[in-house]
């Protein structure tokens, strides 16, 4: 059994103070048997930690570079990400891949480094609205999949969990349907199963994030190949509580 995964992912939100003040808030409201994580900005994450310290509240960054140090002014390493207590980091989000460069070479290299230094990296692949209208939805998620997982061992694979996240449904309010969602966790499932072999694949978390809602996570995480969700506006809001909750 695949046990199913939370995430909010907060983007450039909240300050350390009113993270933590929010974080504790709805912390002692989750009713779930799911894997709750909270993505913070990297300036909340010691004091979001602090703040839900008494609840099994994972904490994520949004990024890491993939060399250890360096000269790369504004960029954080995994090691000062684990100083602070992180366990997770989202990888290869669609926003940094549109704004920051993000290739899927880089997040091949930022996938190994996460894992290699004990990091959970949410692994973000999904398509344009453009590439779903031409119908090349599975064939790019295929070869994301297989750039971001290049010369990556099964064991290192399946310490990463993927999540799907189609660019046309993120903070748009267009939600995939479940059975969208389905269909492109399933393909990502196939084709981590075409790499790693179908043990593997039966063991991979596959999330699904865009416009995911109160109202819409029970329908979407009750797909077979879903296995939860990467949550981003609606996890600022009291509403991530019922997402939560939405798995029993
Ligand atoms: P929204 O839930 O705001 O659509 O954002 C999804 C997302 O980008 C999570 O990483």
């Amino acid at each position: 059994m695949r046990r199913k995964v939370v995430a909010g992912n907060w983007k450039m939100n909240h300050t350390s103070a009113t993270g933590a003040d929010f974080a504790a808030g709805i912390a002692p409201k989750f009713q779930t048997s799911a894997e709750v994580v909270f993505c913070v900005p990297y300036t909340n994450l010691w004091c979001v930690k602090e703040a839900v310290k008494d609840y099994p509240i994972g904490i994520g960054a949004q990024n890491l570079h993939y060399e250890d140090s360096g000269a790369f002014t504004g960029e954080v390493s995994a090691d000062m990400l684990l100083k602070m207590e992180a366990k997770y980091v989202i990888v290869g989000h669609s926003e940094r891949r549109a704004y920051y460069n993000e290739t899927d070479e880089t997040v091949n290299k930022k996938l190994k480094k996460a894992v290699s230094k004990g990091l959970t990296p949410i692994v973000c692949v999904g398509e344009q609205l453009t590439q779903r209208e031409q119908g090349i939805t599975e064939d790019l998620l295929r070869m994301q999949v297989r750039i971001a997982y290049m010369d990556v061992d099964a064991e290192t694979a399946l310490a990463t969990i993927i999540a799907y996240e189609p660019v046309w449904a993120i903070g748009t309010g267009k939600t995939a349907t479940p059975d969208q969602a389905q269909q492109a966790c399933a393909c990502v499932r196939e084709v981590f199963g075409v790499l790693y072999g179908t043990d593997a694949a039966s063991k991979i978390r596959i999330l699904y994030g865009g416009s995911v809602t109160g109202a819409n996570a029970k329908d979407l995480f009750d797909m077979p190949d879903i296995d939860g969700g990467l949550v981003g506006g609606a996890s600022l809001k009291t509403e991530f509580v019922d997402i939560v909750n939405a798995v029993k």
